[in-house]
């Protein structure tokens, strides 16, 4: 059994920050940011959290396959950024848009979330276990960063991108993925430290974990990107025997044109190959790659038939590259 995509589904929230809004919050530029990354605005939640935002990219993915949401068997969320410990996002998703007969959970691998959990749908249904899936990347990064500190707080925006997955007796899908634990402080996030009668206060305040905003070291994601991302995508050509010629477009993460820049130059690939909107939506970590897919699938740049480069690389190291047949 292989797999198709059947559908997509996106949600931005409405609130439009641009570069200009930006310096006049930290010291920094439009120039500056633009030049460096690519990105001119971002999109910023006044509200609305992950799971939300997540249930209407879903909405919007269900109604457009014109499936019955009890069809759904997995629903599973890919974020770094849930609203709560508890209940997972894929549970509040499943209750707002009526999947009832979905298995329902989160999946956390930072940028790559989404293609970690397209692989881990795609196990299901290529095994028989399911036959439709829900794969959902949602992010409120806006609530991670720390607003005084430039060098991080110009990069990210909110969002969410969906996609219905469905089995199929034809589709070609292969991948690699990988982790890199050893690297895990080039991106960082702390969340609560521990707290129970057994420790004391004190001692966590000494404790730099304790630092809970995204720190970075963008110099080292740069050099594991451009490192690891063209061999894996040479990687899954080889797997599948699949030239690069025959491959329509290569959707990457949006987490900064230089980087697609540098993978398009180190493949020979031209850089219209690699759809880009990171300008308007800034980095949405694991829903960048559902939503970009959303934009290119309303726009009608995706053919069935097309064969199609994901990857998704970030925190943790993580990185994942799959290439699907739309
Ligand atoms: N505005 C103005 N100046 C800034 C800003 C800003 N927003 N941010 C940093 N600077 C300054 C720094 O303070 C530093 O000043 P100094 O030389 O006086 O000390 C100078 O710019 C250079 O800082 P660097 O951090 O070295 O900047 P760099 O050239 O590396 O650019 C960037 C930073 C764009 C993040 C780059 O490292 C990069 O492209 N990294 C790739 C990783 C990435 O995009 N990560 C996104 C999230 S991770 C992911 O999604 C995989």
């Amino acid at each position: 059994m292989e797999m198709r995509f059947v559908s997509t589904g996106s949600y931005l929230p409405e609130q439009a920050v641009d570069n200009e809004y930006l310096s006049g919050i930290v010291d920094t530029s439009d120039e500056w940011i633009s030049s460096r990354t690519g990105i001119r605005k971002r999109r910023i939640t006044v509200g609305e959290g992950t799971a939300c935002m997540a249930a209407k990219a879903a909405a919007k993915a269900v109604a457009r396959a014109d499936i019955d949401p009890l069809d759904i068997d997995i629903i599973i969320v890919a974020t770094m950024s849930p609203d709560n410990f508890l209940p997972n996002t894929a549970c509040e998703v499943q209750a707002e848009i009526g999947a009832m007969h979905a298995v329902c959970y989160d999946l956390s691998a930072a940028c790559s979330g989404f293609v970690f959990a397209l692989n881990t749908a795609y196990s299901f249904l290529k095994a028989g276990i399911y036959k439709t899936a829900l794969i959902i990347g949602s992010e409120v990064l806006s609530k991670m960063i720390d607003w005084n500190e430039r060098s991080t707080c110009v990069l990210f925006g909110d969002g969410a991108g969906a996609a219905i997955v469905q089995a199929s007796e034809t589709g070609l899908f292969e991948s690699v993925l990988g982790s890199d634990g050893t690297r895990k402080n080039s991106l960082t996030c702390a969340s609560r430290y521990i707290i129970n009668p057994l420790v004391s206060q004190d001692s966590n305040s000494t404790d730099e974990t304790a630092l809970d905003y995204i720190k970075m070291d963008g110099q080292e994601v740069f050099k594991f990107v451009i490192k690891t991302i063209p061999l894996t995508i040479q990687q899954v050509m080889e797997k599948s025997c699949c030239t690069k010629e025959e491959i329509r477009y290569y959707v990457l993460h949006q987490a900064n044109q230089r980087i697609l820049e540098s993978v398009s130059k180190k493949l020979k690939e031209p850089i219209e190959k690699f759809p880009m909107n990171l300008d308007k939506y800034g980095n949405t970590s694991a829903a960048s790659i559902p939503i970009l897919l959303d934009k290119m699938n309303k726009r009608n740049m995706l053919d069935r038939g097309d064969k199609i480069i994901l990857s998704g690389f970030g925190g943790g190291l993580t990185w994942g590259t799959t290439l699907i047949e739309w």
